[in-house]
């Protein structure tokens, strides 16, 4: 059979131009969507009265038939046939005969691939959504082993103030919990139907688009045909909301190879998600953690691929578009290996909690608490400022740390100073000053995880709400 589009051509397509333009090496795996919109359409072109039932029949028996070869693997696909939507069409009409042919009517390729990007996302959105929540409960998990660990917080990559291991993990859960709601938010825009659009400016046929919209579970359909069939906005939205969560991930990643480094020691990942050195036998490398701080990139990349693609194109469809798809696959990949690997290697991870608590003691993260106690004991925050300023300077001095300081030693600094300071000084004590609401007091943390837990079944509820029908 020639090419479905052949009638308006004298010459067969340059053999370059046939493998330049043909998208069918990728855009295969938009099969099933592809099969799934078109067993709407035709439902919807048979009760319109456009086409007849018996052919209704024909060609959903048929898509099946063709859905069950390609599931099967029975089939090869062909570059002379472009797309997947003609490969698909292609076969239908091997399959059914003459018939098949009728499955386009009031449809065109621009208003079925868009329609097929849009039940693509739609599932992988719910996926990642359901994966980042098993990603929180993997935090949560350990920020419950660990309300009684304290760590130095850092700033500048400094010590800066002691805080609980949880309060450190639960911060990851909030920010995915915001990549979780983001991608909840992009769902509704996803989820519109742009089939019906036609080409670009509708279809004479008496087409129901409500019809299609509700067989496919679209909440809303496209108001404008030219805008369905050329926006991409759902794409980019994607590979945005996906460049955040690979930025989370890079940032929690970068923790965890310093973290896990002699230097600092205070967690050590599985052996299961390490690797080892060809020639240093001593080594283990945290690989998955790096590497997912590095794809990091490329996820970026995509992003800016788009946007830049679809800068200053003129409406309605134009062939650049079929470069929306390389990206966002690749985007789906590297999101998805990534988040399949974070949750099992932040479940296994271990935890030094002395090799932290060392840390604290070795550290002057207590600072800011005994200028904190000078102002509660009347002197301005300033000048408390600047005493414990000298006496931090008089340790680092004499080789002490605050609490090696005898009672004479800091009273040298003000006469403020009595021995409570010493309990002051306590990292616990440090910590559990901090009850403000989002602070590391163990009972705000412990709270934190309450409400987490709360929210990680609400998005458990939405998953399943959201899941596919079909
Ligand atoms: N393979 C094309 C794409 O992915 C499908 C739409 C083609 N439409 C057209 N008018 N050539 O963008």
């Amino acid at each position: 059979m020639s090419k479905l589009w052949g009638g308006r051509f004298t010459k067969k397509t340059d053999q370059l131009v046939e493998e330049y333009t043909a998208s069918i090496s990728f855009d295969q795996l938009l099969a099933e969507e592809d099969i799934q919109g078109s067993l709407a359409h035709v439902q919807m072109l048979g009760k319109c009265g456009i086409i007849p039932y018996e052919d209704v029949d024909k060609i959903r028996e048929g898509l099946h038939a063709v859905l069950g070869k390609i599931r099967r693997g029975e089939v090869e696909f062909s570059v002379a046939d472009e797309d997947i939507h003609m490969n698909i069409e292609k076969l239908l009409i091997e399959e059914i005969g003459s018939v098949g042919g009728k499955l386009h009517t009031g449809r065109s390729r621009n208003d079925q691939v868009a329609t097929d990007m849009h039940l693509y996302l739609r599932k992988r959105v719910n996926e990642f959504v359901d994966l980042l929540n098993k990603l929180q409960q993997a935090l949560i998990g350990q920020a419950k082993q660990h309300v009684e660990t304290i760590l130095p917080g850092y700033t500048h990559l400094q010590r800066a103030q002691p805080i609980l291991f949880a309060h450190h993990m639960m911060a990851y859960v909030s920010m995915f919990q915001r990549d979780i709601e983001r991608l909840q938010d992009s769902f509704k825009r996803i989820n519109t139907l742009p089939l019906g659009a036609g080409a670009l400016a509708g279809t004479t046929f008496p087409i129901d688009r409500e019809f299609v919209a509700e067989r496919l579970g679209f909440e809303r359909i496209y108001d404008n045909s030219l805008d369905a069939v050329s926006d991409r906005d759902f794409i980019v939205e994607f590979l945005s909301n996906a460049s955040m969560i690979m930025m989370h991930l890079s940032r929690l990643c970068e923790e965890l190879v310093l973290w896990s480094s002699n230097e600092f020691d205070f967690v050590e990942l599985d052996d299961a998600f390490c690797t080892g050195s060809s020639i240093m036998p001593q080594k283990k490398n945290p690989d998955v953690a790096e590497l997912v701080r590095g794809k990091t990139g490329r996820v970026y990349g995509h992003l800016v691929g788009l946007l830049t693609l679809l800068k200053s194109l003129p409406l309605a469809y134009n062939k650049d578009m079929q470069e929306d798809k390389e990206g966002m696959f690749d985007t789906v990949n590297t999101l998805q290996g990534a988040l399949q690997l974070f949750a099992p290697m932040i479940e296994t991870m271990t935890v030094n909690k002395d090799q932290m608590r060392q840390a604290v003691n070795e550290d002057f993260s207590n600072a800011t608490d005994i200028a904190d106690y000078l102002v509660n004991k009347g002197l301005p925050f300033r000048q408390a400022h600047e005493v414990i300023g000298k006496t931090v300077l008089y340790c680092i001095q004499n080789k002490k740390f605050l609490l090696d300081l005898e009672l004479e030693e800091f009273k040298q600094f003000s006469n403020l100073f009595e021995k409570d300071i010493y309990d002051t000084l306590q990292p616990e004590q440090v910590v559990n000053a901090r009850n403000v609401y989002g602070g590391t007091a163990s009972n705000q943390v412990l709270e934190a995880i309450n409400r987490a837990e709360a929210a990680t079944q609400e998005t458990e509820q939405w998953v399943e709400q959201h899941m596919e029908k079909n």
